[in-house]
């Protein structure tokens, strides 16, 4: 572990030492980013920022590691303890929001099916916030569990997350306009998708044709194309059917 620690750490820290020599940084740019970086420690937004520039690099690293549904951003509003929810996720009646109903099959690379997995969902509010995070909506609402049948698959119903934007009068928000990008988010669910023996996915769903889709203040493009999603619906209900397919933990290892 502490090799470990010590490898990454000293690659970063040459990582940015190049880039500060390579840009001539001045001593006064420098302690304004270090100020900078204070306060948005401060204003409790340090996650939200690393994972605005950061974590989808560590999508890449994934995708390139491994075969099966591609990675996507975790982002910093995932929460572990979402309870598992009977087919359909808690929706607050207020917002009225568009049903939709995610189903799909969970199989291994060879097609056989993953019974028994646990896909942890979350999604904003259709009024673009996160339960447990923001406006005191309480934790088990946009958010629940879900087992995989015996043939691998599963269903559930919720509403339509929508686009939004990541909070945009903070520190991430002045920096990303500062650099001339937006604070806007395509709608999207998360999936966290994990068996024993299988290697872990996070994983997001878009919806086909929804602004921000090919423009993700995070991203750029989303995911390639992959896991979005073209309107269709059944008895007017918008359905999207998320088929997953998980590598082995084996195959992992051995890559
Ligand atoms: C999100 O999808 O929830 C997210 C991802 C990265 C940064 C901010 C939010
Ligand atoms: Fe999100």
């Amino acid at each position: 572990m502490s090799d470990r620690v010590k490898e990454v750490v000293e690659a970063i820290v040459g990582g940015v030492r190049q880039a500060l020599t390579d840009k001539k940084v001045t001593q006064d740019e420098y302690r304004a980013a270090v100020m900078y970086l204070k306060e948005t420690a401060e204003n409790g937004e340090l996650p939200l920022m690393i994972d605005v520039f950061f974590n989808i690099t560590i999508v890449e690293n994934e995708n390139a590691a491994h075969s099966g549904t591609r990675s996507d951003l975790q982002g910093p509003y995932y929460l572990p303890d979402a309870p598992f929810v009977d087919g359909e996720i808690k929706t607050m009646e207020e917002f009225e929001g568009k049903p939709v109903l995610v189903r799909g099959t969970l199989t291994d690379t060879s097609g056989n099916p993953v019974g028994d997995a646990i896909l942890d969902i979350w999604q904003s509010t259709p009024d673009g916030k996160y339960s447990g995070i923001h406006d005191d909506i309480p934790v088990d609402y946009y958010r629940g569990k879900v087992r995989t049948a015996a043939d691998g698959s599963y269903s559930v119903r919720t509403t339509e997350p929508v686009p939004y934007q990541i909070p945009a009068h903070g520190k991430t928000g002045a920096l990303l306009r500062a650099m001339g990008s937006h604070t806007w988010r395509p709608a999207h669910i998360h999936f966290k998708v994990s068996k024993e023996g299988y290697h872990p996915i996070t994983m997001q769903a878009y919806f086909e044709g929804g602004e921000y889709v090919n423009d993700d203040c995070c991203s750029g493009k989303c995911n390639e194309g992959q896991n979005v999603f073209a309107e269709k619906y059944e008895d007017g209900v918008r359905v999207m059917d998320v088929d997953i397919v998980m590598d082995t933990a084996a195959a992992q290892a051995a890559a």
